[in-house]
């Protein structure tokens, strides 16, 4: 089969087009009120006066120091039923990958009943989602036009994807992503840059997803590698980067590095951005030329990434991050082949856990 993948309805793209939400909102306002979720690191910021709240609208601020959790999902449910008892009108995620991930979950989890947990996997939720807008200000997931609303629950780390999970509407304003620090900036931003360099190289790729991943590396190596590159220039492509990179996983598929950093995120409660990074580090031997060009990166952008952070973990706990890694099929069989579990064993994987 096939994929026949469902992307965003609309989106708008520019310098300040943040502005045009108030707008955006009017023709989705239905007798109800809108909620905004927004990252609790914009609390009394410039960005905050600028959320076109009106009387009934509800800001929910979010804390994304720990990874989306389908608890977490479940409360903001409860909280915004709670206001009014009826569903809101919509959901608009400001934030990181991480909020982007829960205002999809959230609306989706809006029209099903039980808990985000029952729906972690493909096609698992049925019924159409509550109108839903991302703002990212931050760069590299591909949350913002992905399928997936990736969650850890109380027995896997696996999203929720359906033809419901993409946002009605993205705005990718490059001015909301100025202000990230640089160390967080480069490991999101790396997320995209693995995303290219896993679609290309494996047995799904194909020239759909090569030709989106290919300008989505070009535009990476021109923000992390150009030095004399102006910060405003490099937002605005890293911006278009990240929503290639995430349409171009969404038609081939990540490979080894996320499989790794999967387990990595599950056990140590790792932001996804920074596991990977410390992944990648390791994988020379499955990636040369893209190993190669982000320890170049790295150093063009003096950030360094973190070593030995499994030094000190148990046995039981490598064996957690190898069953959540070993558990990622698609990915594993994506990057190796339909035979890879003849071509890579659970002691390899504890060997190169050991190295990071
Ligand atoms: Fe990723």
């Amino acid at each position: 089969m096939i994929k026949n993948i469902k992307n965003n309805d609309k989106l708008v793209f520019g310098s300040g087009s943040f502005n045009q939400l108030d707008d955006i909102l009017k023709s989705k306002r239905n007798q109800s009120f809108m909620v905004f979720l927004v990252d609790d690191i914009f609390k009394n910021k410039p960005l905050c006066e600028r959320i076109p709240l009106q009387q009934e609208d509800k800001l929910i601020w979010v804390n994304v120091d720990l990874e989306p959790k389908t608890e977490k999902v479940d409360k903001l449910k409860e909280e915004i039923m709670a206001i009014t008892g009826k569903e809101p009108d919509g959901v608009i995620g400001i934030g990181g990958g991480s909020v982007m991930d829960y205002a999809k979950a959230v609306s989706v989890m809006l029209n099903h009943p039980g808990s985000s947990s029952q729906y972690q996997g493909l096609n698992l939720a049925y019924n159409p989602p509550v109108y839903h807008v991302g703002v990212p200000t931050l760069s590299g997931t591909g949350a913002e036009v992905s399928m997936t609303a990736v969650l850890t629950g109380p027995e896997k780390k696996l999203g929720i994807k359906y033809d419901g999970t993409p946002f009605n509407q993205v705005i990718l304003d490059p001015e909301l992503i100025t202000e990230a620090p640089v160390d967080q900036r480069f490991y999101t931003g790396m997320d995209c840059y693995i995303h290219n360099v896993e679609a290309l190289q494996g047995i799904t790729s194909n020239p759909f997803s090569n030709a989106l991943a290919n300008q989505s590396l070009k535009l990476c190596h021109e923000v992390f590698l150009d030095k004399k590159i102006s910060r405003t220039k490099a937002d605005a492509k890293l911006m278009v980067a990240s929503y290639l990179g995430g349409m171009s996983l969404s038609y081939s598929e990540v490979g080894v590095c996320h499989a790794f950093s999967y387990g990595l995120s599950y056990v140590m409660g790792l932001h996804h951005g920074i596991a990977n990074c410390i992944a990648f580090n390791q994988l020379q031997e499955f990636y040369p030329e893209g190993v190669s060009g982000f320890k170049e990166m790295l150093k063009v952008q003096k950030v360094t990434v973190p070593e030995k952070v499994t030094a000190r973990l148990s046995d039981s706990d490598i064996n957690r991050m190898i069953e959540t890694s070993w558990a990622l099929s698609h990915m594993w069989n994506h990057a190796l082949g339909k035979d890879w579990e003849h071509k890579i064993s659970k002691d390899k994987l504890a060997e190169i856990y050991r190295r990071m």
